[in-house]
């Protein structure tokens, strides 16, 4: 790995940006309200967005890395900003997944590869999403749980990370993703839990979860 380079004098900075909600704030009515979305979108991700600029803008050499590289590259970020890079950036990173595979509901199922990774490592769809509901109604408060595939093994795990740690930074490839932060849900389902996560799987694409997996196998980087 080569090290963080300062940016030449040609070059301009360009720090983070929040992407667009890749859908009406609405579309995920009646399972998450639109106010929700505002809020988490508008609100919470574009607060992790700020500080994350705010906390790297003393460093040049770090305006122009992806988010992806920053967070895999963290051992050569300042020592005095990197924890704070981690979570500021941890957020940013895990709220851009997230926004990726949920969408509106339509009632998509896994499909080829990845219907038959879930099936072989935990029996079936429904086995699979008993155990990550379980482990995310453990794991409420700050964090988030993931699908996740190991490339050393290619073997598909269930992961909770607390705060806003990401995937990239224990060498694995996330899937699926469910943010547990009670800002999440807390507007529709208050201490509803299980509630929020029995709907999160109406709200889960498959077919972009499905995708990333052929991704992971054809070499893409992906988020
Ligand atoms: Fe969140």
């Amino acid at each position: 790995m080569t090290a963080i380079k300062a940016l030449d004098s040609t070059e301009q900075p360009t720090g983070y940006h929040l992407p667009p909600l890749p859908y009406p704030f609405d579309a995920l009515e009646p399972f998450l309200d639109s106010e929700t979305m505002w809020f988490h979108h508008d609100g919470h991700h574009q607060a992790y967005v700020d500080q994350l600029n705010k906390v790297i803008a003393p460093y040049p050499q770090l305006h122009n890395l992806t988010i992806e590289d920053l967070l895999r590259r963290l051992d050569e970020v300042p020592e005095d900003i990197r924890l704070a890079v981690r979570d500021q950036g941890g957020g940013h990173a895990n709220h851009q997944f997230l926004w990726k595979v949920i969408g509106s509901p339509r009632n998509t199922q896994p499909q080829g590869r990845l219907l038959e990774a879930l099936n072989d490592e935990f029996g079936s769809l429904t086995l699979f999403q008993e155990q990550f509901t379980k482990l995310a109604l453990k794991h409420l408060g700050s964090g988030w749980v993931f699908l996740v595939i190991n490339p050393e093994n290619n073997k598909l795990e269930i992961m909770a990370l607390a705060n806003n740690d990401s995937v990239l930074l224990h060498k694995r490839v996330g899937l699926l993703i469910c943010d547990v932060w009670e800002h999440a849900y807390y507007l529709k389902y208050q201490n509803r839990h299980a509630e929020y996560l029995k709907a999160f799987w109406n709200i889960v694409d498959w077919e972009v979860v499905s995708a990333r997996l052929d991704n992971f196998y054809a070499g893409k980087q992906q988020l």
